[in-house]
């Protein structure tokens, strides 16, 4: 009877109890060392057989019931506590959603994965080399020796370590290449270049090329022209007159510009080709024999091909953009439209 009494009085205890505090008192009160069922347990010596095993067994019923009602109570009062707290993290599930707003690839990289894609379909390998060279791979190897006044056609970032520097063009790959391999070869470089003059419209110091090089037995100015014609009619969609200017670069020999027809203007002549209907895209050439023997091949035995294409400005004429430093302004308003 007695107990059924204190079990009463306990649930009701912890039912209207208001903090963790009061909660461990009642606790405390009830369960703890010198508390209510303590009490009784420790009086059991006291009594005969049957009441022992009655009141015993009462006491453990009450036991469990308290423990519980403490327990259920608690994860209450701790809930409670949380939405009550300031610094709770606070979420309004009827707030309209944040944008997520999406990447996506910068023009240079679009126009550089576009022209890789089609060399790769006429059977060219995508190869890399470093962009920080030595005067060896970036000069000297391309047949352009140390006070030769040809030097001087590339301005460039010098590195304070000996004879590093920034490489003015992606052709020091060629040489990279050819001295693993043997030909026939067939590969294109695309990559960053670096160039100590001032910026305009179409100049940067910092640009993008694509190399090419085809070697074989019989590779010929026929075969690059036709490539070239075919890789600019893949790449701007539509057919496109290509003109072979003859010029002059140490790593050629006979060198020449490629000029291609404005595809802004069908030719007509317009701002971005200077009104001349043409446009300078890439150098090249017949690979030098020279170049050859600096990487070891033997005299007069290989011919083939070298280009070097500005990818920038077949980008600016894909895009039709007129001001090459838009690329690498880093301007929401220009780089959103891609
Ligand atoms: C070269 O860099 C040679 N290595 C190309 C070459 C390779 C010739 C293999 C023969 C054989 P050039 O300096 O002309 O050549 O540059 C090649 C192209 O890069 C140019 O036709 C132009 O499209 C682009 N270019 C040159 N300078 C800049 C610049 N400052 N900013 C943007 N594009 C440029």
């Amino acid at each position: 009877m007695e107990i059924n009494i204190q079990r009463k009085e306990a649930i009701e205890a912890i039912k209207t109890v208001r903090n963790l505090k009061d909660l461990d008192a009642v606790f405390k009160r009830y369960l703890g060392k010198k508390g209510e069922i303590a009490l009784v347990l420790a009086g059991l010596a006291e009594l005969t057989g049957e009441q022992k095993k009655v009141i015993g067994q009462k006491a453990n019923q009450f036991k469990r019931e308290i423990t519980e009602a403490i327990n259920g109570k608690k994860a209450e009062l701790k809930e409670l506590a949380l939405v009550e707290s300031d610094d709770m993290e606070w979420l309004d599930i009827t707030a309209p959603g944040k944008k997520m707003s999406l990447g996506h690839l910068h023009p240079l990289t679009l126009a550089q994965r576009k022209a890789s894609e089609i060399f790769q379909q006429m059977g060219f390998e995508v190869v890399d080399g470093p962009e920080v060279e030595s005067e060896w791979y970036n000069f000297d190897a391309l047949n352009v020796p140390k006070d030769h006044p040809a030097r001087d056609m590339w301005d460039t970032f010098w590195l304070r370590q000996k004879k590093l520097l920034l490489r003015t063009h992606t052709s020091p790959v060629q040489i990279r290449y050819m001295e693993k391999r043997q030909p026939p070869l067939r590969i294109i470089a695309p990559g960053r270049v670096f160039r100590y003059e001032a910026t305009d419209a179409s100049h940067e110091i910092n640009f993008y090329q694509i190399e090419g090089l085809m070697v074989g037995d019989d590779i010929s100015a026929a075969n690059f022209k036709a490539i070239i014609q075919e890789f600019l009619r893949r790449f701007f969609n539509k057919p496109v007159s290509v003109r072979l200017r003859p010029s002059y670069f140490p790593f050629v020999e006979p060198g020449f510009e490629i000029d291609m027809s404005c595809v802004v203007c069908a030719g007509k002549g317009c701002s971005l080709c200077s009104r001349t209907g043409w446009l300078e895209v890439a150098g090249a050439g017949m690979v030098n024999q020279a170049v050859f023997k600096a990487v070891g091949f033997k005299p007069r035995e290989y011919q083939g091909f070298a280009f070097g294409m500005g990818l920038d400005r077949l980008a600016m004429m894909k895009y039709k953009i007129n001001d090459i430093r838009l690329f690498y302004e880093g301007d929401f308003r220009f780089l959103k439209q891609f």
